[in-house]
C-alpha cells in the first residue's frame, strides 16, 4: 500500500502540493492523471524520499521514506519522467551495478536480467553506451531499472512517453501481471486515452490537489472521461474562454 496523508510541498513561490490525502491499494493499476504542473511527479518522487513533504506523511508498505529512504527504495520500483541515465555505462553494466547495490544474488539477478532484456527487446542494445541509446531505449532502460529488484510497489512516471506501440503493449501486460500478483501499480499520464485503456483506478490531480478519485468504471460511467476530466480540472471553461478569444 502507498498512502499520503495531508502532504504539502512548496518550491519557492509554487505550492506544488496543497494537502494531498490519497491511498493507492495493491492489486489495482492506478492512473495518476492531471495537466502539466498539477503535482503528479512531486507526489511520485516522495515515495522514495527524492522529495520530502513540508508537512504531512507518506507511507509505503509501512515505511516512511523520509526516515528510511533505503528501505523505501528496496520496496519501490520507480522510473522518473525525465530521462537521466549514465551516458558512459552500457545498459548491461548499469543494470548489473544496480543489482549489486540492491544486494540481489547473482543466481537471481542473471535470469531476471535475461528475461527483462527479452521482454523489452533490448538484446541488440545491451552493449551500447548509454549516450548512444535512442530515446525509446533510454525509457526502456529506466523501466528495466525500476523492475530489477522485483519491487512490491511499482511507480512509473509518464512511462509510455517515447515507447513504440509494441513495447507499450508489453508494459501494459506487465503492469497487469504485477497488479494481479497483489502489488501496487501506479503510473502517471496526461493522456486520457492511456488511462482509460490501462487503469482500474483513476486519481485526477489539479493545481496540487486530488480533485477526483475512483474506479475507472465509476468515473467513466458519469460521462466520457475526457469531459469529466476537463470539468473537474476547470479546463472546460478555460478552453471555452481561450477559443472565444482566438
Ligand atoms: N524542482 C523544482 N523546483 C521548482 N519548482 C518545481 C520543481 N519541481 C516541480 N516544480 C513545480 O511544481 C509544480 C508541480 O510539478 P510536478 O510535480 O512536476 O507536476 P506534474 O508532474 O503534474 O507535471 C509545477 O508548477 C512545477 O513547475
Ligand atoms: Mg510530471
Amino acid at each position: 500500500m502507498l498512502s499520503y496523508e495531508g502532504v504539502t510541498k512548496r518550491y519557492g513561490n509554487v505550492q506544488a502540493l496543497k494537502g494531498v490525502t490519497v491511498e493507492f491499494q495493491p492489486g489495482r493499476i492506478h492512473a495518476l492523471l492531471g495537466p502539466n504542473g498539477s503535482g503528479k511527479s512531486t507526489l511520485m518522487k516522495m515515495a522514495i524520499g527524492l522529495v520530502k513533504p513540508d508537512s504531512g506523511s507518506v507511507r509505503v508498505d509501512g515505511i516512511d521514506p523520509v526516515e528510511d529512504p533505503i528501505s523505501a527504495r528496496k520496496v519501490v520500483g520507480y522510473a522518473p519522467e525525465e530521462i537521466v541515465i549514465y551516458e558512459s555505462l552500457t545498459p548491461a553494466e548499469y543494470l548489473s551495478f544496480l543489482g549489486y547495490v540492491y544486494g540481489i544474488p547473482k543466481e537471481e539477478l542473471e535470469p531476471r536480467l535475461r528475461t527483462l532484456i527479452k521482454i523489452f527487446k533490448m538484446e541488440e542494445h545491451m552493449g551500447k553506451l548509454g549516450g548512444e541509446l535512442s530515446h525509446g531505449n533510454r525509457r526502456k532502460l529506466l523501466i528495466m531499472s525500476a523492475l530489477i529488484h522485483d519491487p512490491r510497489v511499482l511507480i512509473l512516471d509518464e512511462p509510455f512517453s517515447g515507447l513504440d506501440p509494441e513495447i507499450a503493449r508489453v508494459l501494459k501486460e506487465l503492469m497487469r501481471k504485477y497488479a494481479e500478483e497483489g502489488r501496487v501499480v501506479v503510473f502517471s499520464t496526461h493522456i486520457l486515452e492511456l488511462a482509460e485503456a490501462v487503469a482500474d483506478e483513476v486519481t485526477i490531480m489539479h493545481l496540487g490537489e486530488v480533485v477526483a478519485k475512483g474506479p475507472m468504471e465509476e468515473l467513466r460511467g458519469k460521462k466520457d472521461l475526457e469531459t469529466y476530466f476537463l470539468e473537474v480540472t476547470g479546463l472546460t471553461s478555460e478552453l471555452e474562454e481561450l477559443l472565444k478569444a482566438l
